[in-house]
């Protein structure tokens, strides 16, 4: 059979790392699709660069348009970014009836309703499993392996690039900027690494798997989003004195009135896995009904892991080519007219366990007249630290952790907290969550 004919725009650090891999397995890659998985054009800003990575011989268009809406073309692999052009090429490309392949998390958290739904009506299918934690195969698992529970919750780190900044910071005292940089040059952050370190990029990527595990239309605006720049070095090391970690987690919890979506810095147990994937790694637990939890482990970023899941699409495309469309697996796991629209909560509503860090006065009375206002909203403490006022120094660290309450009363307690004379600077605080 005639090898299956694809169009890759973009050859940065993704599109290149496909290309490699796409040459390197060629062989066993074929066994498994059943027929060859051929590239014959290349879209590039660059040609001259784009020469350096794919040889003499290819095709190279520096108007990709016409390598997405090329007739020879059965597959558009877009690896390129952002939301423009890509989300008009992908579509041009659907409307020339062409399979898409895509990593592009920021385009689909913000578009993915109309590409799917384009894609539904042109009976094509659009692959996107490099879009969510690298290289992890997770998509495959939460939409097709898990299909028998009524996932609970989901909660994971899915931002390689502030997992190894955190890592760094914690492991070798390694600067934020300088940690930042180091990622960047290994290929791992985005074109805008804000979209990193302020917790987006794991928010687009929440908003995808919560659409896939809840059965609703993806709500990125929704989500809850809060990144890494704020928190400090101390916290670092008082959570580890606590025995927690701190990770930028995205959970996705299900609950009686509707649906936490949120990423922010999290304490976890150290005991727990999730506590213990550092650097480039990202890895997803999953709580489903039947199956308990289960979790997804691998790099969450870089050429190669990443090439990885887009070859994997490359090849499921490859084989479900000719199915009836009506068989394929949904887009978002669920049949497109059983989305439901379970409301997203606030952030107040949120029910979860957090970490306060006060600066107080070291003098009697400071920690009753805190534990009264913690107590009138009914927040209990779970553990407490306090630091030896350094030499010579009036004042000092307090630290507690609380229970679970409601958000909402928090924010009373720490207004009420931070209005007291004898606290110095606002509350830090920060969420925890024990994964059980
Ligand atoms: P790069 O910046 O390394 O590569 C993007 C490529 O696309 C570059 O060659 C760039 O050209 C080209 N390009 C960008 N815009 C245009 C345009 N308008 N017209 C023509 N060419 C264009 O990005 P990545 O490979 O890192 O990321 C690609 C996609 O994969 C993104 O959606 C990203 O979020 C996603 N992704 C990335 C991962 C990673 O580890 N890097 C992991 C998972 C997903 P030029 O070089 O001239 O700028
Ligand atoms: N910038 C992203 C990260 C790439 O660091 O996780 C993978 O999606």
């Amino acid at each position: 059979m005639d090898s299956i004919k694809v169009g890759l725009l973009g050859v940065g650090t993704v599109g290149s790392g496909t290309y490699r891999v796409l040459m390197r397995n060629q062989g066993e890659i074929t066994r498994r699709a059943g027929r060859g998985i051929e590239i014959v054009a290349v879209g590039a800003r660059d040609a001259n660069k784009a020469r350096t990575i794919v040889g003499p011989d290819m095709r190279i268009d520096t108007d990709l348009m016409r390598v997405a809406t090329d007739p020879q073309v059965e597959i558009v692999v877009e690896v390129i970014g952002g939301e423009s052009p890509a989300r008009e090429l992908i579509l041009a490309a659907i409307a020339a009836g062409k399979h898409v392949v895509t990593a592009n998390k920021a385009l689909l958290a913000h578009h993915g309703n109309e590409i799917f739904a384009a894609a539904q009506k042109a009976g094509v299918m659009v692959a996107f499993e490099a879009a969510v934690a690298g290289g992890i195969p997770v998509i495959k698992a939460l939409r097709e392996g898990l299909t028998a529970n009524r996932i609970e919750w989901i909660a994971g780190i899915i931002n390689g690039t502030s997992n190894y900044i955190l890592s760094q910071m914690r492991e070798r005292g390694q600067a934020f900027d300088e940690a930042l940089n180091d990622a960047q040059e290994l290929g791992y952050a985005e074109a805008d690494p804000t979209f990193d370190i302020e917790g987006i990029d794991s928010a687009h990527k929440l908003a995808i798997m919560s659409a896939i595990v809840f059965g609703i239309p993806m709500q990125f605006s929704k989500c809850y989003t809060e990144g890494i720049t704020e928190l400090a070095i101390q916290d670092i090391r008082y959570a580890d004195e606590l025995g927690y970690r701190i990770k930028l987690l995205g959970i996705s919890r299900r609950s009686g009135e509707g649906i936490e979506m949120r990423v922010h810095p999290t304490l976890i147990p150290v005991r727990r896995l999730l506590a213990n994937v550092d650097g480039v790694m990202n890895a997803v637990l999953v709580k489903g009904d039947a199956v308990g939890q289960t979790l997804y482990y691998g790099a969450g970023a870089g050429a190669e892991p990443t090439a990885s899941a887009v070859v994997a699409d490359l090849v499921d495309v490859t084989r479900l080519h000719t199915a009836d469309p009506e068989q394929r697996v949904p887009h978002l796991a669920f049949q497109p007219g059983a989305l439901v629209a379970t409301p997203i909560l606030p952030i107040g509503e949120v029910v979860t366990a957090y970490y306060l860090r006060l600066r107080v006065l070291d003098q009697p009375g400071v920690l009753a007249d805190i534990t009264r206002i913690l107590a009138e909203r009914e927040i209990s403490i779970e553990a407490f630290l306090q630091k030896e006022p350094e030499e010579g120094e009036m004042q000092t660290d307090i630290i507690m952790l609380t229970h679970r309450v409601r958000e909402a009363s928090v924010n009373v307690a720490i207004a009420g907290i931070e209005a007291l004379a004898t606290v110095l600077s606002p509350v830090t605080r920060i969420r925890l969550e024990t994964l059980t």
